[in-house]
């Protein structure tokens, strides 16, 4: 028999798949189509304390090779989506879902985390550090000093299971700068990566969506070699008990089986569950187990963090 099961930090899922934040997950119509799909859980939109509408429209587009977008932390707030998790933590106790948030500041966020520490919220929270789009707002997690200073202040008061989405890095030194920084905390687990920020997508002369003047970031088949990248590169260099979620640039199972070569122990679908919908978990699913058994392998434990070097 083989099994697509995994683990972060104490939790088990029956599949390593899933939506990436931002797509199938901004209210409960969309979550309760991935929670009745293959995936193996979800994560919530990126919550901030209050109800946003995000940027002007057009802000998402796919392209042939991906997509680009600057939402705007479109969400329906804090509350909302903590209701409904603690409503599912009741109707299904034996499984665990993400809730991703984030403050439009760094008092935000504690209010937002201290808010939780306080609720009756079993699952794990993302802490996204990597929001690319919101305008004079920028990227937390390339601020390693701002970095260290929130987790340092969030676990004098937070003790519960607590990951970190981050966005791609481009240079080694950057990979052992925030490596060092993240295993100094007790985090349960890293993401990597978000979209690639600020990129530019051109048609008839013209950008392809509204905010930013086009800017917006980039997701889909352009990014896997970041993704990847990320993955490894933080494989090799945080401590074992971090487990990584590996997102970007998943189009078949394939890819899966690659961010699990690179270390991810769950991987997330974002661009390509936009194109395909939530059917997309079975095919990929049955795409990667049948890799599995072509390879002889049985368990996604017995390939994860393997990748071959040449001599
Ligand atoms: C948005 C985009 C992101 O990549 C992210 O991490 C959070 C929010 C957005 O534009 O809504």
């Amino acid at each position: 028999m083989i099994t697509t099961k995994t683990r972060i930090g104490n939790f088990e899922f029956n599949n390593c798949i899933m939506n990436a934040a931002g797509v199938y997950c901004y209210d409960k119509e969309e979550l309760e189509k991935v929670l009745n799909s293959e995936a193996g859980t979800f994560v919530t939109k990126t919550a901030t304390l209050n109800v946003r509408e995000g940027n002007p429209t057009p802000r998402y587009k796919d392209t042939e090779l991906g997509s680009i977008n600057s939402m705007g932390l479109p969400n329906l707030g804090f509350d909302y989506y903590l209701d409904y998790l603690l409503e599912l933590q009741d109707k299904y106790p034996n499984r665990t879902f993400i809730f991703s948030l984030v403050g439009l500041s760094k008092e935000e966020t504690h209010t937002l985390l201290k808010k939780v520490q306080n609720s009756d919220f079993k699952g794990l929270v993302e802490l996204n550090l990597s929001c690319p789009n919101v305008p004079g707002k920028p990227q937390i997690a390339y601020d390693f000093d701002t970095t260290e200073t929130i987790l340092k202040e969030v676990f004098e008061y937070f003790n519960k299971p607590l990951g970190l989405k981050l966005p791609p890095y481009f240079d080694l030194v950057h990979f052992d700068q925030a490596a060092e920084i993240f295993n100094k905390f007790p985090i349960v687990f890293i993401n990597c990566i978000n979209s690639i920020g600020n990129g530019l997508v051109i048609e008839d002369e013209k950008v392809v969506i509204k905010p930013k003047n086009g800017f917006g970031g980039i997701g889909g088949e352009y990014v896997k070699p970041t993704a990847l990248a990320n993955v490894h590169a933080f494989y090799k260099r945080i401590r074992k008990d971090i487990n990584i979620i590996g997102t970007g640039g998943v189009l078949t199972g394939r890819d899966v089986f690659e961010h699990i070569l690179c270390g991810a122990s769950m991987v997330q679908i974002g661009t390509t569950l936009h194109k395909e919908g939530p059917e997309v978990f079975s095919r990929i699913t049955n795409e990667l187990k049948e890799i599995m058994k072509e390879k002889g392998y049985s368990s996604i434990e017995e390939f994860r963090g393997k990748l071959k070097y040449m001599d």
